[in-house]
Order: structure tokens, then C-alpha cells, then sequence
């Protein structure tokens, strides 16, 4: 160390402890001083929510594979080592950045059965339907599952052509017949499930041991599992929406009353879409266009917030949480207006993201004083949603990243398994505004904008994003499930990082809070807030409430400026981890 790095360290610590510009220079860290050190690794990395998944993404990196091969085959393993969003019956986005600059997000979100319509999950009296019938439990909650052909999408255009389908698929038929032993996580979240889960037969059957529980440790395998992913082996991705599991699903889909046909499996298709992008304090932000409101409310809210010095105001400082909120509440009740599936209704999406809409907002944000949602009701832009879901980041040795959200929805979606197949299916429909302006599961009020129509993708929260240095490389990639809380969440690593100096881990370790618009509060997490913020928050006239959980389980990497080294975090609030090499 040298005689100036000593003094500096030196005069950090004095000031720590006498100034009372501390939060200054330490952003207000707690969580800096609690965080481990990312993992490094000089190669590749791949973070996720499972390490036996992502150590299948390293295996691919390292027998050539590119970050997008990596990526498909960590998908595969997810479906099987982490069923409660891992899938082959759901959807997601898969944010691609190549290493010569190209950005591209491949769309692969559920899409609603030609049967659905309009009112299909509302009552005789017209509210929407509970239960099995419903939007979220059971047969006709799916969408059209869009895992298969995103990632058929994503391998043939932007795969390193250096590894096949089939043997991207291999290590997730393996972990499927084999078996794995449960981790803690896994066993507990299949015990925690286990009334939903028991109510329908094939579920019980893969996932309860047909009425017991799988212990921690145990070898569990999911053989009619890793017989569908045989079949996409031999006959390739469009077997899962023309050959015998399409028939599978589509049968016993009838054999219940669902939705979903085989017609509807033929016609399901992955699309490309434009990435989003602005600035953030000089750092270029990229995100998700629609069908995810994800992008939009990012790209809004970080607008807002590029006009507060939130630097000074401290990483944990109620000023902080004050305008964040602030800027949460007008984004949100944007998107409750405003967004839905752009191939179907007209989003605004210029108007939302543009700057000057952003400083028109800010003006409405005081200080002193919270606004109230019912006074703050959707702008004017121009030209006009734990363990639920799941988020894992890739980089390989060239420089290419894949930031991928994907989900079921709930924990275990729909709950239902589909006979003979071990495919468990989404309960993607309740992202739809079942009854327009009625709260969906994540209390969210949707507009008309995102009704339910035949062949439309519910609107999404999912936001897998990448942040650059002004030189236009990566800095880092970041994402998170978490329901409409993704957003939050990626907003506020985003700060963490660029406005309070936070390494990737430290970034993703911080308490977080969530304001969605309606209601009208804001959530925290357990221990996520000082007695003496809350008390300050109150006294601006915000409402607040404990959550008694965490929010996300974000999962980032970032790029060591000097070395290029990759630095892995995986959330501390679940059970993932990092792998290198
Ligand atoms: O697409 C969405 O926004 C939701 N289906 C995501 C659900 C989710 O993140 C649940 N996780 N806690």
C-alpha cells in the first residue's frame, strides 16, 4: 500500500466517525461494510439463483460456447433445479449484448390462447373469477408457453454455432433423469407449496413425492421431464409446439376445460424487439421494450431522479427514499395507463422516456412534503410485477453478455403440471388487467391498454438491463424477479452503483424499497429501515408498511475497469450463486 493510499484511508476513517458529511463519502453503507466481495473470475461468469445451473453455463463457456449459448443451456437447467420459475412452460425476455456493440432483446413472452377474450376471467357478476378458472391457479390461467422457441430464437441468430441445440439441452435432460440432491431452498419452497402443488395429481406426482415431502438432500429426478427434453433433443424445438408434447399439453388441456390448443402451440411465436435506451448521469442504460413495462418505468423513473443529487443525500437517507418514491409513483401510474402489448394497443413509449416528460414530473416532487397517489394521476407524455420468477446474467471470455429474466408467474405458476410431460405451466394470464382498473395479484391497477385478447402478451415487469461506461463498454448487466418490485429493484442498483459508488454486490445487497403508485405506500424490507428514516418518511406525509419478506433476487456482473476481471453477485436474499472461471 502506499504512503498516499494510507492517508487516504486515513482521512476516510476520521471522517467517518467525526463529520457529519459522512454520508458523503460512505453513501450511508451499512450494507457496503456487510457485503462479501463479488466473485472474480477472468474468463467467464454466470450469476443465477442456482448454483448447479450456473456452474451448467460455465461448463458451456468453457467448452466454447458463447454467452447466449451459455445462457440457453442455463435455462434448460433452471427448469429443473429451480421449478418454481426455471421453465419450459412460461416466458421471459433475454436481453443480448454483443461484444461489438449490438444490442438486441429477444421477446419470448407467454401469449394468450385464441379462447381467451376480453372477459373470459370474470363471473357472472362480473368480477373477476378466483380459483381454479381463474387467472391464477389451474388450467386456463396459462399463456401459451414461450421458453422453447426464445431460446431456439436466441441460439439460431446469436449462438456461437460452435455448440448444437441438442447439447445445449444435455445437461438439463441429464439433471432431469438423474437427479440432484435437494438443496435446503429447494426442499423447503416444495414443502411451502405443498397445498397448491397437492391439488392436482401430476403436480403431487413430480413434486411431493406423491404425498410426501422430498427431504433436503434427497435425490430427486423428474424422468417424464427429462423425456420431453430427450424429444426436443431428437426432433428439435419445434417438437414442443408441433410434435408429441404440443399434442401432450393440448390434450390434457381439454381433458380440463383449458385454453390452450394445439393450434395455439402452432402458432406461438418468439420475436425480436428494439432495446430501450438513455442516459443516466452519463452512463448509458439499456432495458426491455414492451410487452415488459419494465424498460419504460426504468428508463422514466431514472430520469426523474437524474435532476436530485441523491449523492449527497445518502444511500439510506429518508431524502432518498423520498424522491425515489416520488419518482415510483408517477412512473407507475403511467404504466397503469399507458402500457400494454405494443403489436396490439399504442404505447407511448417515446413520450415516457424522454427527458423533458421527465423534468415536466419533476417539478410536482416538493421536498418537504410526499405527494398522494390520488392527487397523482398518469402524465402526458408525448404521443399519448421472491421466488417467482427468475433472473441470471452471463458474460463469456469475449465480452458478450445475456441479462434474462424469464418466469411462470407465481411460484409454481398455474400449480399444473401437464400429463405425461413433467412440464409445470405458467399463470402468466393474471398480468392481464382481468377487469381494467381491478387490482391483479401484485395489487397492480392495469388500464384497458392490457385486456385480455386472443394472440396479446400480457405486460410485464421483468427488466433485464445493461449498464455502459461512457466508452460505450460494458460496466455491468443486472436483473430480478420480483413482480411489479423488479422494476425497484433494478432502479435501485442502477443508483447504488453509479450514485453511491457500490460494487456489484454491495449494489445488490442494500435494503430496498417499493412504491407502486396504488396503493398508496411504501414498502420496506425486514430491518431495511432505520426507526429514525421511518419517522422522517412519516413526517412527509408517506405511509409505510414492513414487508415480511425481501424484495427480488437480483443477479448482476459487472466489469472490472482496469482488469476486465468478472465480479459475480448473486442476491443474498435467496439461495443463488455465482460461478467463474
Ligand atoms: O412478468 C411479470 O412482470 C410477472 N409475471 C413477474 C412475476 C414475478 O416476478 C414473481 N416474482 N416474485
Amino acid at each position: 500500500m502506499t504512503a498516499k493510499n494510507v492517508s487516504v484511508r486515513l482521512l476516510l476513517v476520521l471522517l467517518f466517525f467525526v463529520s457529519p458529511a459522512a454520508p458523503l463519502l460512505n453513501g450511508g453503507g451499512v450494507a457496503r461494510a456487510a457485503s462479501r466481495e463479488p466473485v472474480r473470475a477472468a474468463h467467464g461468469m454466470v450469476a443465477s439463483t442456482s448454483r448447479l445451473a450456473s456452474q451448467v453455463g460455465v461448463d458451456v463457456l468453457k467448452r466454447g460456447g458463447n454467452a447466449v449459448d451459455a445462457a440457453i443451456a442455463v435455462a434448460f437447467a433452471l427448469a429443473v433445479t429451480y421449478p418454481a420459475a426455471g421453465n419450459l412452460g412460461g416466458g421471459g425476455f433475454m436481453m443480448i449484448r454483443l461484444r461489438d456493440g449490438r444490442t438486441t432483446a429477444i421477446d419470448y413472452r407467454e401469449m394468450a390462447p385464441a379462447a381467451a377474450n376480453h372477459d373470459v376471467y370474470l363471473d357472472a357478476t362480473g368480477q373477476p373469477k378466483k380459483g381454479e378458472g381463474g387467472s391464477l391457479v389451474g388450467y386456463r390461467a396459462s399463456g401459451v408457453p414461450g421458453t422453447v422457441a426464445g431460446m431456439e430464437l436466441a441460439l439460431k441468430k446469436y449462438g456461437s454455432g460452435r455448440l448444437t441445440w441438442a447439447q445445449l439441452v444435455e445437461p438439463a435432460r441429464r439433471l432431469a433423469a438423474e437427479g440432484f440432491a435437494l438443496p435446503y431452498g429447494l426442499a423447503r419452497s416444495l414443502k411451502g407449496n405443498a397445498k397448491e402443488l397437492g391439488a392436482y395429481p401430476e403436480s403431487q406426482k413430480v413434486y411431493l413425492k406423491g404425498g410426501q415431502f422430498f427431504g433436503e438432500g434427497e435425490v430427486w429426478r423428474q424422468p417424464e421431464l427429462a423425456a420431453t427434453f430427450a424429444r426436443l433433443q431428437r426432433s428439435g424445438p419445434r417438437e414442443f409446439y408441433e410434435g408429441r408434447t404440443a399434442q401432450l399439453i393440448a390434450e390434457d388441456m381439454r381433458a380440463h376445460d383449458g385454453l390452450i390448443t394445439l393450434e395455439d402451440m402452432k402458432n406461438y411465436v418468439a420475436k425480436e424487439r428494439v432495446p430501450l435506451h438513455t442516459t443516466y448521469r452519463g452512463y448509458e442504460v439499456i432495458s426491455m421494450p414492451p410487452p415488459s413495462s419494465g424498460g419504460a418505468v426504468l428508463i422514466e423513473m431514472l430520469n426523474i431522479l437524474e435532476g436530485f443529487d441523491l449523492r449527497h443525500m445518502g444511500a439510506n437517507s429518508s431524502e432518498r427514499y423520498h424522491v425515489e418514491t416520488e419518482a415510483m409513483r408517477r412512473a407507475f401510474a403511467d404504466r397503469a395507463e399507458y402500457m400494454g402489448d405494443a403489436d396490439f394497443v399504442s404505447v407511448p413509449v417515446a413520450g415516457l422516456i424522454d427527458k423533458s416528460y421527465a423534468e415536466s414530473l419533476r417539478k410536482g416532487i416538493k421536498m418537504e412534503r410526499a405527494s398522494t397517489s390520488a392527487e397523482v394521476k398518469a402524465g402526458r407524455p408525448a404521443g399519448a410485477e421472491s421466488e417467482d420468477t427468475t433472473h441470471f446474467t452471463v458474460v463469456d471470455a469475449e465480452g458478450n453478455c445475456v441479462s434474462n429474466t424469464y418466469t411462470l408467474n407465481d411460484s409454481f405458476g398455474s400449480k399444473v403440471v401437464m400429463k405425461g410431460t413433467g412440464i409445470l405451466m405458467n399463470d402468466e394470464m393474471d398480468d392481464f388487467a382481468a377487469k381494467p382498473g381491478t387490482p391483479n395479484a401484485y395489487g397492480l391497477i392495469q388500464g384497458e391498454r392490457n385486456s385480455v385478447a386472443p394472440r396479446k402478451r400480457p405486460l410485464s415487469a421483468m427488466t433485464p438491463t445493461f449498464v455502459l461506461r461512457p466508452d460505450g463498454s460494458l460496466w455491468f448487466a443486472v436483473g430480478s424477479p420480483g413482480g411489479p418490485t423488479i422494476i425497484n429493484t433494478v432502479l435501485q442498483v442502477i443508483t447504488n452503483v453509479i450514485d453511491f459508488d457500490m460494487n456489484i454486490q454491495q449494489a445488490i445487497d442494500a435494503p430496498r424499497i417499493h412504491h407502486q403508485w396504488l396503493p398508496d405506500e411504501i414498502a420496506y424490507e425486514p430491518f431495511g429501515m432505520s426507526a429514525d428514516t421511518f419517522r422522517a418518511l412519516e413526517a412527509r406525509g408517506h405511509r409505510l408498511v414492513a414487508k415480511p419478506r425481501y424484495m427480488g433476487d437480483a443477479q448482476g456482473i459487472m466489469i472490472e475497469e482496469k482488469t476486465g476481471v468478472r465480479l459475480g453477485a448473486s442476491d443474498p436474499r435467496n439461495y443463488g450463486e455465482p460461478v467463474g472461471y
